[in-house]
């Protein structure tokens, strides 16, 4: 492949192959001759095992920045989006001049799951967590989220810059394990770490595989929510790719059935009984305990060379909404009243039995009676957001519509408050 805008993949400082930008913004791909007689496809469904130069379709330029979905699953979504840019600000360098590769290459060896990209244009950041104060980093990342300047943005930049989703997050190292904290967005409630941290107890109660999570303590909410990350274990990366990049789907609108997700599941693990069942869990869990917001990349699958592709443990289950009112991915066409039946026909087709459906349908039910407080309206949900907040909410859910309009040059607000001490 020619070299003119070009960035190299690398698995566990093996090449994958090469990303070449091609003059109408797509980004071209073509792996390695090595990789090709050793490595492993990385994208089933886009892009097999073979010495060709793979295209990402026209679509791609909306959805994923031009990129394969795989790659895309490196780059962070709209709170990394928005701490780079506003990062890359307060050095002088504006969001217009930065190309998708370059914003590939400023994640460099940082990217959730395993992928890395060279030259980079990064260094990691090694945060310890007993040195950050949470309280001070959810009160920045709330100036962050209201428009206004903060003076710690790179120290934000380098915790979460790299970290998926729309909420802010950190990511630390502690006792020999790799964590996440998710700070509120301006829509959530006080209750949202603790609210998600009960939801993750009551999910693995009811036999859904998750990473261990924590609550941790705050003087000003009921808590952050805490989990070790699955793309880490014992100082490994671990290849990950969420749905969205597997299947090239819009994640960000109502795109797939969990009748597509069952199909997928089976195809990628080989029919592996144990991952199905985790997914009729999980689809079930979200049915009953209004975690509407289903989508695309709330789903992810892990490749290793012992084991081949596995689902992912699960992730972000909370109680949550969207602004149509149903899930974003239906059960048997349907996004909402949904009935047992629906559940039971995913549940069947895939090949398991009508009464291990029934079973596990009544188990979980019964089990998310714990969470009934927030399913039922006892505790807000939501908060009241302002004009200014919604059209922030809009940028979350559409990145780059209003990033423009953000206060400009945070290097002149003066240091008054530290979060973290960096590490020379
Ligand atoms: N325990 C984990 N280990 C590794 N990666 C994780 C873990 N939890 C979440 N992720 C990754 O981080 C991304 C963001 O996390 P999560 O979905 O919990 O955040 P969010 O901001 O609430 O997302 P959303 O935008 O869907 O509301 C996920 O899409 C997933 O790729
Ligand atoms: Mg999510």
């Amino acid at each position: 492949m020619s070299k003119g805008k070009t960035l190299d993949v690398y698995y566990k400082n093996k090449h994958v192959g090469t990303l070449a930008e091609m003059a109408d913004r797509r980004i071209a791909f073509q792996y390695d001759r090595e990789w090709i007689q050793t490595g492993f496809s990385i994208s089933p469904l886009s892009l097999p095992l073979s010495n060709d130069v793979f295209v990402p379709d026209e679509r791609s330029r909306d959805r994923f920045g031009g990129l394969f979905g795989v790659f895309a699953d490196s780059l962070p979504d709209s709170w990394g989006e928005l701490l780079l840019d506003r990062y890359l600000n307060s050095i002088g360098i504006s969001r217009e001049s930065v190309s998708t590769l370059d914003r590939l290459a400023y994640i460099g060896t940082s990217g959730m799951g395993a992928l890395e990209y060279v030259p980079a244009k990064n260094t990691d950041f090694d945060v310890i967590g007993s040195r950050l104060n949470f309280d001070e980093i959810a009160r920045e990342c709330n100036e962050l989220l209201s428009l206004r300047p903060s003076n710690q943005i790179d120290i934000l930049y380098r915790l979460g810059g790299s970290s998926g989703g729309t909420r802010p997050k950190v990511f630390l190292s502690e006792q020999g394990k790799e964590w996440i904290v998710k700070f509120p967005a301006k829509k959530d409630p006080n209750i949202s770490g603790k609210r998600e941290y009960d939801y993750s107890l009551c999910a693995k109660k009811s036999g859904i595989i998750m990473t261990e999570t924590k609550l941790v303590d705050s003087t000003i909410c009921e808590g952050y929510f805490k989990t070790e990350r699955f793309d880490r274990q014992n100082g490994v990366k671990i290849f990950t790719s969420t749905f969205a990049g597997i299947l090239e789907a819009d994640f960000r609108s109502p795109s797939c059935d969990y009748e597509t997700f069952m199909k997928l599941t089976m195809a990628l693990t080989k029919d592996n009984y144990a991952d199905k069942e985790q997914m009729f869990k999980i689809m079930c869990f979200n049915v009953f305990t209004h975690n509407n917001d289903d989508h695309t990349k709330n789903f992810s699958f892990q490749y290793t060379e012992d084991y081949g592709w596995r689902l992912a443990p699960a992730y972000d289950l909370t109680y949550s909404d969207t602004y149509w009112g149903e899930h974003t991915t239906s059960v048997n066409g349907k996004g909402k009243a949904i009935l047992d039946d629906d559940l039971i026909y995913i549940g069947t087709t895939s090949g398991i039995k009508e009464s291990i459906c029934k079973e596990y349908i009544r188990e979980i039910k019964a089990n998310t009676q714990d969470l009934a407080k927030y399913i039922n309206g006892k505790y807000p949900n939501r908060k009241d957001l302002s004009v200014k907040e919604r059209v922030l909410e809009l940028h979350n859910e559409k990145p780059g519509l209003i990033v423009n309009s953000l206060p400009q040059d945070a290097r002149s607000v003066k240091p008054q408050k530290v979060i973290a001490s960096r590490k020379k």
